[in-house]
């Protein structure tokens, strides 16, 4: 789970590597490294942590004309100097995204290779030199070599006999080319290619190029030449830009009113002919997700139930994986993801896709989750660049309530719209009397904290938990408030903090019951709420807007999102690029 950038061409190539790997670091940030060929003699450079650490040490290097780089999240061995990226063997050098599953295996069968790292990726190096010395020449080399690879690979190669050529490989990793004014740039997506080029080449799985400053020859696995069409790139995430502000994340969340405005304009025109005969006899809906995704989906399948009276099913990317597929012709599939690069859900998207049409939600529309689903509801969040989501959350919440409109409308069934002005006034108002910081403060005292709720607040809390503890790693879990009960209190003493989500009428009386058994055993509770709650049961609390139950789901967690940011600035901790973790999960 890594990004992989290369460039041969004329232009500066420290320079266009280095923003390169800057780009790429959402795709991880372990350390960084760098392979060029100088005097027929491959030169690496690789340092741990981020990639100002290795534009640090290559200050007064110069590339020539070609490089290949990479940005790593460890999957094979610890984040380490020796373990980055490049790795060599011979007159080779490699860099790697993916993860070989026959790595050892393979490893055994190269007993006189020094291995000096614990990565998968140095056998694949290990096995090209040893198999290019049977062969005439390179690409026959590499072809050979990926043969004979179980998994998943995006790869960029060097050879100190042939500086002027780079060498890519693919399968299951995205790896995108493009011809620039500069040169040729390689990159794991197509962000780096934006205001350079307005074309760019996808290697399918299987395929395999040859680069150099003028062409690109395109070879299958048969080791046959082919040509290949260039795509239009046209890339249209804004609002990238940190302004005044210290941190991606506190700026993305002041995004929210404007990323939610955006995403609405975008429905109020939304075509629904290519969808519109499924969508009118639709019985149910799965939707697929991961982290912050999964949660949104969990909301949105509350929506369908709720708004059209249909099933919903929500399911985790990578458990979906292993589960048998059992599809109905009748259900509708939507994948729901930021990046639209996580890998466990395009398996589950590529899956699926064998029996049903897949409706993609996605924040980034030149991603291969955009690219590659049936149709597209695009949410208008802006370039999300810290690690912990935020504003993609709130937009895709929106767009789920929108579809599940959109449902009831075509089956004839009450619809329930968005009041879209009073969602953006209250999300704004909640971000201009930002008074969470103080709560922030008691917050981070605890190393236990149980986030509670039900039905609607029961998804809110999961989300609130999920980025308290990525970003500030207070050990924090989410719980029906109804399940506590069931075993996890447990644990609650008086060093628990509990907090309670209660924005739906329906559930308060349960909720305060659930209030009074935590603090009889001693918990402190902080209520984030529009009701009011028995004052013996809230030691602090946080007054949300009140709302009606489903406009109030897209704004709930806006308290809960500013409370992770401020806890882990006040723990000294950069929230935009959390420990061990990386902004797109890109291996399985
Ligand atoms: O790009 P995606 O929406 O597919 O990403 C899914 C998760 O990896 C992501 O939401 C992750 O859980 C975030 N770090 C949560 O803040």
């Amino acid at each position: 789970m890594c990004g992989i950038v290369g460039y041969i061409g004329n232009k500066n190539t420290k320079d266009i590597i280095l923003q390169g790997l800057y780009a790429l670091d959402y795709r991880g940030y372990d350390s960084s490294g760098v392979s060029f060929i100088k005097d027929n003699k491959i030169i690496t450079y690789k340092e741990l942590g981020l990639v100002n650490n290795l534009e640090k040490t290559v200050k007064n290097v110069d590339f020539n004309n070609c490089a290949i780089a990479h940005t790593r999240w460890a999957t094979h061995g610890s984040p380490s100097v020796k373990n980055a990226h490049p790795h060599n063997s011979g007159k080779w050098s490699l860099a790697h995204n993916g993860i070989i599953e026959n790595a050892n295996g393979l490893k055994d069968t190269l007993k006189d290779h020094k291995f000096y790292s614990e990565t998968d990726t140095e056998v694949i190096v290990a096995l090209l030199d040893q198999i290019s010395t049977t062969v005439t020449n390179p690409m026959e080399a590499i072809i050979k070599t990926c043969s004979q690879l179980n998994g998943s690979y995006a790869l960029v190669i060097i050879n100190a006999d042939t500086p002027n050529k780079i060498y890519v490989a693919r399968e299951q990793s995205p790896l995108y080319i493009a011809k620039t004014s500069e040169g040729h740039i390689i990159s794991s997506d197509l962000s780096l290619f934006e205001n350079k080029s307005t074309e760019y080449y996808t290697l399918n799985n299987g395929d395999f190029a040859e680069i150099d400053m003028d062409n690109i020859i395109f070879f299958n696995k048969k080791q046959e030449k082919f040509v290949k069409k260039p795509k239009k790139l046209s890339l249209c995430n804004t609002m990238s830009d940190l302004k005044n502000y210290k941190h991606y994340m506190i700026k993305e969340i002041n995004d929210i009113p404007l990323s939610l405005s955006n995403t609405h304009k975008h429905y109020q025109k939304y075509d629904l002919s290519p969808i519109k005969d499924i969508l009118q006899k639709v019985t149910s809906v799965h939707f697929v997700g991961c982290g912050t995704a999964y949660h949104s989906a969990l909301m949105g399948a509350k929506f369908i139930e709720n708004i059209c009276h249909i099933p919903a099913y929500t399911h985790i990317g990578s458990d979906f994986n292993d589960k048998i597929l059992l599809t109905d012709k009748d259900s509708l599939y939507v994948i729901v993801s930021q990046s639209g690069e996580t890998s466990d859900t395009i398996k589950a998207m590529h899956r699926i896709q064998k029996t049903n049409k897949v409706l993609a939600i996605t924040n980034v529309l030149h991603s291969t989750i955009a690219q590659e689903s049936d149709f597209l509801a695009p949410t208008y969040a802006g370039k999300e660049i810290s690690v912990a989501s935020t504003k993609a959350y709130n937009t895709q919440i929106l767009t789920m309530y929108e579809l599940a409109n959109n449902i009831a409308k075509l089956q004839n069934k009450e619809t329930h719209l968005p009041s879209i002005n009073t969602i953006i006034t209250e999300a704004s108002n909640i971000l201009k009397n930002n008074n969470i910081d103080e709560l922030s403060y008691v917050v981070q005292k605890y190393n236990q904290i149980f986030f509670i709720g039900r039905s609607y607040d029961y998804v809110t809390a999961m989300e609130g938990s999920l980025k308290l503890k990525e970003i500030s790693y207070i050990n924090c879990s989410a719980f029906p408030a109804g399940e506590l009960k069931h075993g996890t209190i447990a644990l609650v003493d008086d060093n628990t903090l509990v907090i309670a989500i209660v924005t739906d009428p329906k559930v308060k009386t349960k909720m305060e019951s659930a209030l009074n058994e935590v603090k009889a055993r001693g918990a402190k509770t902080l209520l984030i709420t529009n009701l009011s709650i028995k004052e013996e049961l809230t030691d602090y609390i946080y007054r949300l807007p009140c709302m009606n139950e489903y406009d109030a789901q897209i704004i709930s967690c806006i308290p809960l999102q500013l409370l992770a940011y401020y806890v882990s600035i006040h723990k000294g901790f950069n929230p935009d690029k959390p420990k061990n973790l990386a902004k797109s999960v890109t291996v399985e």
